[in-house]
C-alpha cells in the first residue's frame, strides 16, 4: 500500500527548514531529492570498497567492478535493454546526447536532415546545430501547438529520405508533454531515420520498455530518478553502437595501445574512457531498486491525483496562465500570473519555504512561442502531498497580492 508519510521519511532533505518554513520540493524535473537508501550506498562505497575499476587484481577493485556492473545490468533489467553492454555509463543526458552527435559526424553528408522537436530542451538542439555545422546536414522542427503538444501531421511531412536522424524528447522538461514517441520510431524508421529519444524527464515516472519502443537510443540521467547528480545512461543498439566511433579516447576504451595504432575495447568500454563515475553508477543502481520497489504505475497514478490536484486549484487564481494543457502530462505545471515576472515569483515563493524553477527551463524555443519570457515551473514527484500543494497555491496568492 502507498503511503506518503511512509515515503518522506525516507528522504531526509524533506523535514529540512527553508527561510523559516517546512521545505516544499517542487523542483523535480530539475533534480529530484535521494532516499537514504541511496544515501547509505554512497556512504559504504566510500567507507568500504572505494576502488578503481576493471583495473586492479585486488579486492576492493574486484568489489566495485562487480557492484558496478551489477548495477549496469540492474538499469538494463528496468530498461528492458537486450543486452547488458548496450548500456552505456554517462555522466547524464547530455552527455550521451553530445556523445552520439559527435559519433555521427563521420555518417552525415550535406544536405541530409536531421528532425528535432519544438519542444526540446538545449541540450537536445544545441549538439544536433554543432553537428550540421560540421556535416552541412540541416535541422528541422516538428512545430507545436498551443497546449504544448507536437504537431504530428507536421512530423509527417518533414520526413522523407533525406531525413537521416530524429530527436525527441520522450517529456517536455519545460511543460511536461508526454510526446507520441512509439509513432515517431515506427515513421522515421519508415524512412530509414535512426531515432534518439531524451528520457530525462521521462524516466522519473515512466518504466519505457526500450526493445518494445525499438528505439535506436535513449538517454537519461539519474539525478532526476533519486540517484546521484554526475551519472546517467545511454542506451544504444548494439548495432548502431558496434559502428559508431568512440567518443572520448583514454584509458579502459582500449584493447591494445602502441604508437602505431591503437585498437578499441568491446562495448560498453569502447565508450567508457577513463575513470568512470563509480559510486554514482552503482547509487544509480540502487535508486532504480528504491523506485521499483514503489512500482512505476503506483507512482504514475499518485502523480496524476497530485497532478489534477494542483491544476484545478491554481486555476482558481484570477489572472493565472498554465502553459501545456495536453491530456498527456506528466505532473509538471508551468505558470505565469498575469503581467509579473516568473522570476519575483519565484522569490517569493523561496521566502515562504516553497522551491520552483523560473525562467525559461532551457528550453527558450518554447518561451519565444508562447511570447514569454519564461515561467514558474512546479514539478511533482511520488513524495510531495497535497497539503504541500495546498502551501503553494497560498504562496502563488500571497505573490499576487504583493506583486500587483
Ligand atoms: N533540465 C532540467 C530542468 O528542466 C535541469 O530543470
Amino acid at each position: 500500500m502507498f503511503n506518503v508519510e511512509n515515503i518522506r521519511k525516507d528522504f531526509p532533505i524533506l523535514s529540512r527548514t527553508v527561510n523559516g518554513k517546512p521545505l516544499v520540493y517542487f523542483d523535480n524535473a530539475a533534480t529530484s531529492q535521494t532516499p537514504q537508501q541511496v544515501i547509505d550506498v554512497i556512504v559504504d562505497y566510500y567507507s568500504n570498497y572505494n576502488a578503481n575499476i576493471h583495473r586492479g587484481v585486488h579486492t576492493l577493485s574486484q568489489e566495485a567492478t562487480d557492484k558496478y556492473e551489477q548495477a549496469r545490468k540492474k538499469i538494463q533489467t528496468h530498461f528492458n535493454a537486450k543486452l547488458a553492454h548496450e548500456i552505456i555509463f554517462t555522466s547524464g543526458t547530455t552527455h550521451g546526447i553530445n556523445l552520439i552527435a559527435n559519433g555521427f559526424s563521420s555518417f552525415l553528408k550535406k544536405g541530409d536532415e536531421i528532425i528535432v522537436s519544438a519542444l526540446e530542451h538545449h541540450s537536445n538542439i544545441v549538439p544536433w546545430q554543432m553537428l550540421c555545422e560540421r556535416t552541412g546536414a540541416i535541422l528541422k522542427v516538428i512545430p507545436m501547438n498551443l497546449d504544448g503538444e507536437l504537431i504530428m501531421t507536421e512530423f509527417d511531412k518533414l520526413l522523407s529520405d533525406k531525413t537521416k536522424l530524429v530527436f525527441v524528447n520522450h517529456v517536455s522538461n519545460a511543460l511536461g508533454t508526454v510526446n507520441p514517441i512509439e509513432y515517431i520510431i515506427e515513421k522515421a524508421h519508415g524512412v530509414g531515420a535512426a531515432v534518439l529519444v531524451d528520457g530525462a524527464q521521462s524516466s522519473p515516472h515512466i518504466k519505457p520498455d526500450l526493445q518494445a519502443l525499438n528505439v535506436d537510443f535513449y538517454v537519461v540521467s539519474a539525478h532526476k530518478m533519486c540517484g546521484p547528480t554526475g551519472v546517467g545512461m545511454l542506451y544504444g543498439k548494439e548495432a548502431w553502437l558496434k559502428k559508431l566511433p568512440p567518443y572520448q579516447g583514454g584509458g579502459e576504451m582500449i584493447a591494445e595501445v602502441t604508437f602505431e595504432k591503437t585498437t578499441y575495447a568491446e562495448l560498453p568500454h569502447k565508450f567508457e574512457a577513463g575513470t568512470p563515475n563509480i559510486c554514482g553508477g552503482i547509487a544509480f543502481g540502487a535508486a532504480i531498486d528504491y523506485m521499483n520497489a514503489i512500482g512505476f504505475d503506483t507512482i504514475a497514478k499518485y502523480e496524476h491525483e497530485l497532478l489534477e490536484y494542483a491544476t484545478n486549484k491554481l486555476l482558481e487564481i484570477d489572472g493565472l496562465k498554465i502553459y501545456g494543457t495536453s491530456k498527456h502530462k506528466t505532473a509538471v505545471i508551468s505558470f505565469n500570473l498575469e503581467g509579473i515576472h516568473p522570476y519575483d515569483v519565484g522569490t517569493i515563493l523561496d521566502k515562504l519555504g516553497i522551491a520552483v524553477r523560473t525562467g525559461h527551463h532551457c528550453a527558450q524555443p518554447i518561451m519565444d512561442f508562447y511570447k514569454i519570457p519564461g515561467t514558474v515551473r512546479a514539478s511533482f514527484s511520488f513524495y510531495n502531498t497535497k497539503s504541500e500543494i495546498d502551501v503553494l497555491v497560498e504562496g502563488v496568492k500571497k505573490a499576487k497580492t504583493m506583486l500587483s
